[in-house]
């Protein structure tokens, strides 16, 4: 039984991600798409939300569980009984963020894992906080989150204006 993490913020969760999901369940047995739940952090949705539009954008995969949590990955990875992380790639600039956080993580529980998937060259631009620019001035949303992502990011900025 292999099972990994995919661990994020998912402010909110984007088409980027959804795509990765994907990959990864076809690969593995479980994926637990961990959400951090950092109080220092500033997010858009609360965690409440995040949740629940991850609930309803990942109801087609049923391999996919979700969870939160807080303080390091390597902790969460122990309690979920797992060294196995995911993390996705879009361009070359990612990958110095990920080369630190993966030797960080690997300083700390040195059999942790980290698998990097590239997301589909579709998208390769796609971020949660572009997405939360455009959405802010209006802009078109619908290609770029899953149904429920447009839904709150709409509701939000509609409530703000
Ligand atoms: O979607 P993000 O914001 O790029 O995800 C970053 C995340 C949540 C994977 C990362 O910040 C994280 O693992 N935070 C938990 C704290 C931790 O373990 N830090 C040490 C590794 S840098």
């Amino acid at each position: 039984m292999r099972k990994a993490i995919y661990p994020g913020s998912f402010d909110p969760i984007t088409n980027g991600h959804l795509d990765i999901i994907g990959r990864a369940a076809g690969i593995f047995d479980e994926i637990i798409v961990a959400v951090l739940h950092n109080d220092d952090k500033q997010h858009l949705f609360p965690i409440g939300e995040r949740l629940q539009i991850l609930r309803d954008s990942l109801a087609h995969l049923p391999n996919v569980t979700l969870q939160t949590f807080n303080g390091l990955l390597v902790d969460f990875a122990v309690q979920c009984g797992t060294n196995l992380v995911i993390r996705g790639l879009r361009m070359v600039s990612d990958f110095d963020y990920e080369f630190q956080m993966t030797l960080t993580n690997r300083q700390l529980k040195s059999d942790l894992e980290t698998v990097f998937l590239m997301t589909d060259a579709a998208y390769s631009f796609l971020s949660s906080s572009v997405v939360r620019q455009v959405a802010a001035y209006h802009g078109k949303i619908d290609h770029l989150v899953p149904p429920a992502s447009a839904q709150a990011l709409r509701q939000r900025f509609a409530d703000a204006s």
